[in-house]
């Protein structure tokens, strides 16, 4: 990694688990994970439903705390923040989450979402705050601004919601922004105006933003850099494109095979990695993709966890199997 480049977000060891709903047994939502953000970039976490993705972004967010492992933020060990120290941190760190509706209080008007976290910061007058708001709104795509101050969340759309879910994010101008499927409730052309607008925030702030998505091609289309997440366990990181169009763990290989290629669905899986049918047994010592991995040995990926290792382009691939730059292996 480029050392110049100060850390944003590192993850080290990171495990939480979760008890069931039925609460007798217990879910390992993350398991060991490793991972580093560097300042001022977009990066991906991107997995599939389930793998552990909002678990990590409300970690980042201190929304949540690890079981075992450290995370550090903007300078900061957030196993250890309180006070003060929490305080500076919630300004400096926002998310952005799935569900508008769910994330805005359907009681508070525009003007006041937006504005409240001005007025717990305590430093503007209420015209100030007034001009702040209707800058961000402007910023956020929503115009005329005035006209936007006194709706209510219902009377806004899915993505007018959003918007303004992210207005409210970056009216303290954080350093960091988490935004975790910020996209899943709208349409696709709805998705498309929210990268974009995410994309110009970033680039005019350089913010550091971690995107989490299912989605190999958004994840494609904003990021720098990605981490490729599979049942808690990061399985492959690295520069975007390389990732996405070098893809060396299996599983992100089957990533790339399920994505629908120009309208032909029955085109030939390029990779083929994933098997039909998942091996029958449990591996629990071993590769997390073992029982669906078409290429596994099945003694060493049965009874051993590959460890993430260099592939010597900036890729990392959490794989046995997985041949190193240039080299046209597995
Ligand atoms: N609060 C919770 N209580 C119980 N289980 C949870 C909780 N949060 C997450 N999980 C479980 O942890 C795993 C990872 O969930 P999550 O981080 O939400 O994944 P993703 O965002 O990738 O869909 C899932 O099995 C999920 O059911
Ligand atoms: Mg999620």
């Amino acid at each position: 990694m480029d050392s110049s480049r100060a850390t944003a977000i590192e993850l080290q060891g990171v495990t939480k688990s979760f008890r069931t709903q039925s609460g007798r047994g217990t879910v390992v939502a993350l398991d060991a994970v490793d991972l580093a953000v560097e300042t001022g970039e977009i990066f991906g976490l991107v997995g599939e439903s389930g793998s552990g993705k909002t678990t990590a972004g409300r970690l980042m967010v201190r929304l949540d705390r690890a079981d075992e492992g450290v995370v550090r933020v903007a300078g900061a060990d957030l196993n250890r923040l309180r006070g003060k120290g929490l305080r500076d941190f919630r300004r400096k760190v926002q998310m952005i989450f799935q569900d508008p509706y769910q994330s805005l209080n359907p009681y508070m008007s525009v003007s006041d979402t937006v504005g409240e976290p001005l007025i717990i910061a305590g430093e503007l007058s209420p015209a100030e705050r007034r001009q702040k708001v209707l800058q961000m709104l402007a910023t956020v795509g929503l115009g005329p601004p005035e006209a936007f101050l006194r709706r209510y969340p219902h009377q806004l759309s899915g993505g007018q919601r959003q918007r303004v879910a992210i207005a409210r994010a970056m009216v303290l101008d954080p350093e960091i922004m988490v935004a975790d499927e910020p996209t899943s409730m709208l349409d696709a052309s709805m998705a498309v105006q929210i990268y974009q607008l995410l994309a110009s925030i970033q680039a005019g702030r350089a913010m550091t933003m971690v995107f989490i998505t299912h989605s190999l091609a958004a994840a494609h289309y904003l990021c720098d850099r990605i981490a490729v997440i599979y049942r808690g366990v990061v399985v492959e990181c690295g520069p975007a494109e390389t990732v996405i169009f070098h893809p060396r763990h299996p599983y992100t290989r089957a990533l790339m095979d399920a994505l629908p290629r120009h309208g032909r669905p029955g085109a030939q899986r390029r990779y083929g990695t994933l098997r039909p049918e998942p091996r029958p047994g449990r591996f629990p010592g071993g590769c997390v993709f073992f029982d669906h991995c078409n290429r596994a040995d099945p003694h060493r990926c049965a009874h051993r966890r590959p460890a993430l290792r260099s592939m010597g382009d900036g890729v990392s691939a959490a794989c046995f199997l997985a041949a190193p730059h240039r080299s046209r292996g597995m």
